[in-house]
């Protein structure tokens, strides 16, 4: 059957099969392999996406089911402006190592911090419970996640504008008690 599915704010029309699962459809048909697959039982969330705005396991949901929703994938992460401080997170505080769960852990940290702007650990934890990691041991990931809450609390409190420059946004986190770790 024919689906029209809105992935990164692009309109992809194909002919599909209806037991193609959207994991599937973005790697195989779409060539958007950021999205991992990573085990067939559901357990480890390499594989999650946003499907209209929620973090979903591609790997549960069937491609027929996205026919007139929209999809993001880790490659709609980065914006014009560059990489999204999850991503920069990730790379500030060493997030990943052989980078398997990566794209999945940065598209639910990004719902997390979009949802609660300043999470606690626990927060962190519970949010990635879903997915596995077998290399960092999370302490990493939940640095990472922190580091992108707490940068983008900054960049909110001192706009950043074009003459707004490193040590603005240093003297506004030193004001606000935030550390930025860069
Ligand atoms: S591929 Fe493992 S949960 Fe989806
Ligand atoms: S970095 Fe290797 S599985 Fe998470």
């Amino acid at each position: 059957m024919e689906i029209s599915v809105t992935v990164n704010g692009q309109v992809h029309r194909r002919e599909v099969e209806p037991r193609l699962l959207l994991v599937h459809f973005l790697r195989d048909t779409l060539g958007l392999t950021g999205t991992h697959w990573g085990c067939d039982t559901s357990n480890c969330g390499a594989c999650v996406v946003w499907l209209d705005e929620v973090p979903v396991k591609s790997c549960t949901v069937l491609a027929v089911m996205a026919d007139g929703h929209r999809v993001r994938t880790v490659e709609g992460l980065a914006g014009k402006d560059g990489l999204d401080p999850v991503q920069q997170g990730f790379r500030a505080c060493h997030g990943l190592q052989c980078g398997f769960c990566t794209p999945g852990m940065m598209m639910t940290a990004r719902w997390l911090i979009d949802h609660n702007p300043d999470p606690s650990e626990e927060d962190i934890r519970e949010a990635i419970s879903g997915q596995l990691c077998r290399c960092t041991g999370y302490e990493n990931i939940v640095r990472s996640i922190r580091w992108a809450a707490e940068q983008e609390a900054v960049t909110v409190a001192a706009p950043r504008t074009e003459e707004t420059t490193v040590d603005t946004v240093r003297e506004t986190a030193a004001d606000t008690g935030k550390e930025v770790q860069a």
